[in-house]
């Protein structure tokens, strides 16, 4: 049996990139997947149908995670289609890197209000909605949390928050058999990193000098230790914050 039968997970920002290689590595072991989106509807609908032509299931559903009314539609279409929600992946994050004189109250209200409100608000859900039994979270952070790079403090800061909000929740939420791990790349080539211009940087050069394994990360690198995470195999693992950046920190 697939490791993750029967099970049911809701993978926010799924619509490309890491959440899109979480959605279909966790079908292809089994899960029921509900692939999450913002804005880019082809984007999910092309993840669902990858999912679906190796025998897998998933729904696309568009909902913001940042409002509170987006994350009763998304938990709503997930009870809808499948049942009770066993595994949220807080996947959806958004980045943008500029010194402090550049950034704008805008910037922070957008990259707190998905990286952590968002994060947030899903998993309040999602703790409504696990089985007796218990439930499973990720929060994919990243290594900017402890790498101090400059032009990064908003998003760095947001990924903090990650960190702390991740080892606090699986204190809080053992007790109801729910582990709560956090998955920290490092610089993964996805859409999102090719249009905020890291790829063929400096700083990406930097970052792949810092790398031991000598290079820049794939989703599914992140994808595959996302669906170890929430298998039984890591029954005992609850609070972790597990680097997926090739020995980068
Ligand atoms: N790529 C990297 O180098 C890297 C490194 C470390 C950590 N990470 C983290 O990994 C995660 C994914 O990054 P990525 O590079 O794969 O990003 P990406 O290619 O830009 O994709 C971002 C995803 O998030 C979704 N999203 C954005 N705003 C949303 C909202 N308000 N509600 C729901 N979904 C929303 C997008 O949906 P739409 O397409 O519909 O807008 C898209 O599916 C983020 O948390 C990021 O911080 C990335």
């Amino acid at each position: 049996m697939s490791k993750l039968q029967g099970k049911v997970a809701i993978v926010t920002g799924a619509s490309k990139g890491i959440g899109a290689a979480i959605a279909k590595q966790l079908a292809s072991d089994g899960a029921s997947v509900v692939v999450n989106y913002s804005s880019d509807k082809t984007g999910a609908e092309k993840t669902v149908a990858e999912i679906s032509k190796t025998g897998g299931k998933a729904i696309a559903v568009g909902a913001s995670v940042a409002d509170a009314a987006g994350i009763d539609t998304l938990f709503a279409e997930a009870k809808k289609a499948f049942g009770a929600v066993d595994i949220l992946v807080n996947n959806a994050g958004v980045y943008k890197f500029a010194p402090i004189e550049a950034i704008t109250a805008e910037d922070i209200d957008w990259m707190f209000g998905i990286n952590v409100k968002g994060l947030l608000l899903a998993t309040k859900a999602a703790v409504a909605q696990f089985p007796a039994t218990g439930g499973n979270i990720i929060n994919v952070g990243s290594v900017a949390s402890e790498g101090s790079s400059p032009n990064a403090s908003v998003y760095s800061g947001t990924k903090g928050a990650l960190d702390v909000i991740t080892r606090s929740l699986a204190k809080e939420l053992g007790p109801k058999k729910i582990r709560v791990n956090a998955v920290n790349p490092g610089p993964i080539v996805t859409e999102g990193f090719i249009s905020s211009g890291v790829q063929g940087s400096d700083f990406e050069k930097a970052m792949i000098a810092g790398t031991p394994l000598g290079r820049v990360g794939q989703p599914d690198d992140v994808a595959t230790v996302v669906s170890f995470l929430v298998s039984d195999d890591a029954k005992w693992v609850t609070g972790a914050l597990l680097q997926t950046a090739g020995g980068l920190r």
